[in-house]
């Protein structure tokens, strides 16, 4: 079984802020829950680096493009590495291998008639590097961003794209691959008001892939970009890789660039006669005062602000539970410390610690040898079926909702049983019930939060005695004998 994930390309013109690394932690967690179900998975992510966007960036940092490209792209796989993305490849748009593709791609789709030559009359907006239709002629603005649009009058080479629209509808109704289910309806009724054909180059723009039948052109960024989903698992050059991965199972975006993805992309894909993608999956914006997170708004969140104050996990775990993945959210520090410290420190982090308290006081440090309470073994499967159907809807609050129930039901049961006084019966069996269940609940975290989870291990004892990397040791009990290892706080409560 393999699953192909992917996050969308990230312009290289400013540093990743939290809204970008929404979609590349949610496509880790993802990766992580397929890779411990037993799927081989190929996961890629990586730089959009051509574009006017780009140069205009670089030189007001008085850069040359690459330069800039070259710095940014670091910085993300800087940025990566430091949240746990365990990408399988990390592709930048300048790589050579990408840009043949790209060029063969456009030969393909010209040789096959999709591609032809025309006059481009319209508008430009450089900040969504994208054709535009302006309300307002006299005021030319971009509608989605409300920026300044550029006036282009120039003979270009079009993709018929137009001529994809039935087709394009009909997969649209009969397939699954737009998600959620309500954004369905944009995209047919933007279809149904009918498609323009799309300028596939551009004349004066020099930082982009040459056209490979006219030297006097560049190739527009978004078709170069939305290409490297197939350059990126070896399409055209690496058979072996591509045939085992494609179709693309999940592609992650945000709501603002669902109209390449679901119009354009596929359109090419079928004019390519390659298969759709399974599933495309829009998520919502994170927002401050309702305003969209942005550089340009001014008010970024930096990751690495974040990450210093409270540490990576803590931060994977807000942003995957807080709202619901598909709509949009709005980040308050308060909200955060809310979360942080009533699941983190409350609710798991005082469970570990109780619980291994108990067993340092009861059995000297050795997990008792019993067997699981029945109820909560029942309790364990049915929360772990909901919460893999959860995660593979691409429902993260709620899968973490799930893993709550067993979290909740395992303090009120250590509460109820209280194996702290003289009095209380067969503690062996409830604290070996609960250790169970916190190893069960561990298994189940640790796609979001996985840092953390190899020191519960570790705290457990059992870092070494299980296997960490798969969903069936949960149906393995704890083996005999384990001595807890050395405790320590799991998180620490912020005022
Ligand atoms: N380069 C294009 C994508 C090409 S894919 C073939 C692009 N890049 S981007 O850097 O501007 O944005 C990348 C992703 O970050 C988008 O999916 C976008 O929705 C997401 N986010 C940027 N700001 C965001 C928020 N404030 N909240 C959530 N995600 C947002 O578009």
């Amino acid at each position: 079984m393999k699953f192909y994930i992917t996050t969308p390309l990230y312009y290289v013109n400013a540093k990743p802020h939290i809204g970008h690394t929404y979609t590349t932690v949610a496509a880790d967690c993802l990766a992580r829950f397929y890779r411990m179900s037993g799927y081989d998975v190929f996961f890629l992510t990586g730089t959009d680096e051509h574009g006017q966007k780009i140069s205009i960036a670089a030189e007001n940092e008085g850069l040359l493009p690459e330069e800039l490209a070259d710095k940014i792209s670091q910085i993300y796989k800087k940025t990566w590495e430091k949240l746990n993305i365990s990408y399988t490849k990390f592709i930048r748009t300048t790589e050579k291998q990408h840009q043949e593709v790209v060029k063969n791609v456009f030969n393909k789709l010209y040789e096959k008639g999709d591609i032809y030559k025309g006059q481009y009359q319209g508008y430009y907006c450089i900040h969504c590097e994208s054709y535009v239709i302006p309300e307002e002629k006299e005021n030319p603005l971009c509608p989605d961003c409300k920026r300044n649009v550029e006036k282009i009058s120039e003979t270009s080479y079009f993709f018929k794209l137009s001529a994809y629209s039935e087709k394009l509808l009909k997969v649209i109704e009969e397939s699954e691959f737009i998600k959620p289910d309500f954004r369905k309806k944009e995209i047919t009724n933007f279809i149904k008001e009918g498609l323009y054909d799309l300028c596939l180059t551009r004349k004066n723009v020099k930082w982009g892939i040459p056209c490979p039948i006219d030297e006097n052109y560049t190739i527009y960024v978004w078709f170069d970009a939305l290409l490297n989903y197939l350059s990126g698992v070896g399409y055209l050059y690496d058979n072996n890789t591509f045939e085992k991965y494609w179709p693309v199972d999940v592609q992650l975006i945000g709501k603002d660039i669902m109209r390449f993805h679901n119009i354009i992309w596929p359109a090419i894909l079928m004019s390519l006669q390659l298969p759709l993608p399974k599933t495309i999956f829009a998520h919502g914006w994170w927002t401050m005062s309702k305003e969209k997170i942005s550089k340009s708004k001014g008010n970024v969140i930096s990751p690495d602000d974040f990450i210093n104050e409270y540490g990576v996990d803590p931060f994977r775990y807000f942003i995957m539970r807080e709202i619901p993945f598909g709509l949009d959210g709005e980040y308050s520090e308060s909200a955060f410390k809310k979360r942080y410290n009533s699941d983190l420190v409350n609710d798991f982090g005082n469970l570990l610690n109780r619980t291994l308290n108990l067993i340092e006081k009861n059995f000297n440090g050795i997990i008792p040898d019993s067997s699981s309470e029945e109820e909560i073994t029942n309790l364990t499967d049915e929360v772990f079926e909901n919460y893999s159907k959860k995660m593979k809807e691409i429902s993260f609050s709620e899968g973490i909702e799930e893993i709550w129930k067993l979290i909740n039901y395992l303090n009120k049961y250590l509460d109820t049983k209280a194996p702290w006084r003289q009095t209380s019966e067969n503690k062996d069996k409830v604290i070996y019930s609960v250790v169970e269940g916190i190893k069960n609940v561990s298994l189940m975290l640790s796609p979001i939060i996985p840092e953390t989870i190899k020191r519960v291990f570790q705290m457990i004892g059992i870092e070494n005695k299980i296997n960490k990397e798969n969903f069936s040791s949960i149906k393995e009990r704890i083996p005999c004998g384990i001595k807890t290892g050395k405790r320590e706080v799991l998180y620490i409560r912020k005022k």
